[in-house]
């Protein structure tokens, strides 16, 4: 079965072909039909979760502003180590996922729930005795404010921006050039 994606410059999620990326609700409806009500819904951590993060997280000091170029880094940080989970709008999350507990959420309403610097720190250290793990290993503080970079853009990007990205593959681009020019536009 393809990935959910672009595969042929045809867009598959969950395997079923779309003539044009699904919107965030399209993506929702695709899973519940695929995975029943159960993993669907509204998502809300547990109080005590919310509170160690808020609690661990008071002291640390979020950078001003993020430019577009940290947005697209986080971008490529995201598709390389979260997307698989946590999917995105228009991308379903790998299907092996499905048997995780807790499941992973969506990630489209934690900037509601979590300031940029709580968001860092749950990159940072995961989340005890769940399956999100910690990055503090594998990832720098500045990867990883890319990548908070990318959390807080993401609900503000149109519904089909994350697949176009990918369709323009500007990752390897953003690898190859130390001090990246002008991105690239995505394609419509
Ligand atoms: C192996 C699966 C997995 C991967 C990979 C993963 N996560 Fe998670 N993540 C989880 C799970 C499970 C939870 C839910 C934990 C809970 O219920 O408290 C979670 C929760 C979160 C939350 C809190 C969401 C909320 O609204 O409360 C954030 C933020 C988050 N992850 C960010 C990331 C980022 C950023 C990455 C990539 C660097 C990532 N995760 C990679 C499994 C994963």
């Amino acid at each position: 079965m393809p990935k959910p994606g672009v595969v042929d410059n045809a867009v598959y999620v969950d395997g079923y072909r779309v003539d044009s990326p699904p919107t965030l609700e399209q993506t929702y409806d695709l899973q519940k039909r695929r995975d029943g009500l159960a993993w669907i819904g509204l998502y809300r951590p547990s109080e005590t979760m919310i509170h160690s993060v808020r609690s661990h997280a008071k002291d640390i000091v979020a950078p001003a502003s993020a430019s577009a170029a940290q947005v697209h880094r986080g971008f490529c940080e995201y598709e390389t180590h979260c997307v698989a989970c946590h999917g995105a709008s228009a991308v379903a999350r790998e299907r092996w996922v499905s048997g995780m507990e807790p499941a992973p959420p969506y990630l489209l309403d934690a900037t509601h729930r979590f300031k940029p610097r709580e968001l860092f720190w749950i990159a940072k250290n995961g989340i005890k005795m769940t399956g999100m793990p910690s990055w503090k290993n594998s990832m720098s503080d500045r990867q990883i404010w890319d990548l908070v970079a990318f959390l807080e853009a993401m609900p503000k990007m149109d519904s089909q921006t994350y697949v176009h990205w990918r369709a323009a593959g500007i990752c390897p681009l953003l690898s190859a050039r130390p001090s990246p020019g002008p991105l690239p536009t995505p394609r419509p």
